[in-house]
């Protein structure tokens, strides 16, 4: 019988700025339940949306404090509930229950979202990997359905999540567009990979996207900042393109705000929604919680070819920092305040 362990963990004592409101506490870890798996937490890293949980402005996961953010973790799994006991003693990658919870010694993960991380990868990159390189392929392969010879455009290609999905789309041998917020992170991109590599914090980017296409406009957006850089990619769209809509990184108040569908009407472009997280069952979930969710076999396949391309460095996790445990409110701050590339690694071990 599995009891209730006391971890270290960073607690969000209010909702409001992470620096101000994480406290460093003992927490109880209970027992995993069935379906969900207790992991030793090695490393994990910062996203985004732990700020914004934090802040309480996600829609998607509100939390009412005290609770533990943390939507990744990486490490051993220590125990497992009933439907997932072959997990035990497995490196893996994953999301802890309720896409919170990873900021602590020991966490509960989802087992759907259980990704095994082989032993010539490292602790660090494989805590690097789930989200950008998951969501990246996600977007581009199942949802848009990329093809070779395509142009993307890929924003905030710089951060955690661009960073891969400008290497996913040279991978699938896309021209890649990539704009940024600073001139280190144009340069960032170019590194990368990017064909073509824009500041968008000066003036319009759209203009530079129809130079770059000839007027013709790209086939594939991959948007994770909304609001005005959502409006202004509607003009980016070429005939038959498809603007996929991951993410409100500038416009997390408005989560949700309706966008008016006459660009993509005259346009004769497509708006693709896209959420990652596997289901185990995807019609229960559906039918519960009203979610279409792909499902963790799915999600195998794609973690299978994504090794795959990392084994052959066709690809590469991007670390530009490795943290203690105890500076991450910092990490966090420094994310919100732009000013990070790649991803951020804490280590706890
Ligand atoms: N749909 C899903 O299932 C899913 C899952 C995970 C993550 N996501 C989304 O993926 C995106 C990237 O996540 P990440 O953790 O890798 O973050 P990140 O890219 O490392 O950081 C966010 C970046 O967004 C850009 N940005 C644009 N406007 C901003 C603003 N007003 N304030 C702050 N940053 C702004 C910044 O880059 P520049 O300075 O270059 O503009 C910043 O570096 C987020 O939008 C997140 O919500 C979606």
């Amino acid at each position: 019988m599995t009891d209730t362990l006391k971890a270290s963990a960073w607690v969000a004592t209010a909702l409001g700025d992470p620096t101000k409101v994480l406290a460093r506490q003992a927490v109880d870890v209970p027992a995993p339940a069935a379906g969900e798996v207790r992991v030793e937490v090695s490393t994990f890293c910062v996203n985004f949306n732990d700020t914004d949980i934090v802040r309480g402005r996600w829609a998607t996961v509100p939390l009412q404090p005290p609770f533990t953010p943390g939507m990744e973790a990486m490490g051993v799994v220590e125990s497992a509930g009933p439907g997932a006991e072959h997990l035990v003693g497995r490196r893996i990658v994953g999301i802890p229950a309720g896409a919170h919870g990873g900021f602590a010694e020991y966490a509960i993960v989802d087992a759907t979202s259980a990704m095994p991380i082989p032993d010539w990868m490292s602790d660090t990159d494989g805590a690097a990997l789930h989200y950008p390189f998951h969501l990246g392929w996600f977007g581009l392969v199942e949802r848009a359905r990329v093809e070779q010879g395509e142009t993307i455009l890929v924003h905030a290609g710089a951060g955690g999540v661009g960073s891969a999905v400008i290497q996913l789309g040279k991978a699938l041998g896309a021209r890649v567009i990539a704009t940024a917020g600073n001139s280190d992170k144009v340069e960032f991109c170019r590194d990368l990979g990017a064909d073509v590599s824009i500041n968008y914090r000066q003036g319009g980017f759209s203009e530079a996207v129809s130079d770059a296409t000839l007027g013709a406009g790209v086939d594939v957006a991959f948007d994770t900042v909304g609001g005005s850089v959502t409006a202004e990619t509607f003009r980016c769209m070429g005939m038959n393109g498809r603007h996929l809509i991951v993410g409100y990184a500038e416009d997390i108040a408005n989560d949700g705000t309706p966008i008016t569908p006459a660009p993509a009407v005259y346009g004769n472009f497509s708006l693709l929604g896209v959420c990652l997280a596997y289901s185990m069952d995807p019609l229960a979930t559906r039918l519960t919680v009203g979610m279409n969710l792909p499902s963790r076999s799915e999600g195998l396949e794609i973690h299978r070819r994504i090794l795959g391309l990392m084994r052959d460095e066709t690809i590469h996790t991007v670390v530009t920092s490795e943290i203690p445990f105890g500076e991450l409110p910092a990490a966090m701050e420094r994310q919100e305040r732009r000013e990070t590339m790649g991803r951020t690694v804490v280590k706890l071990r």
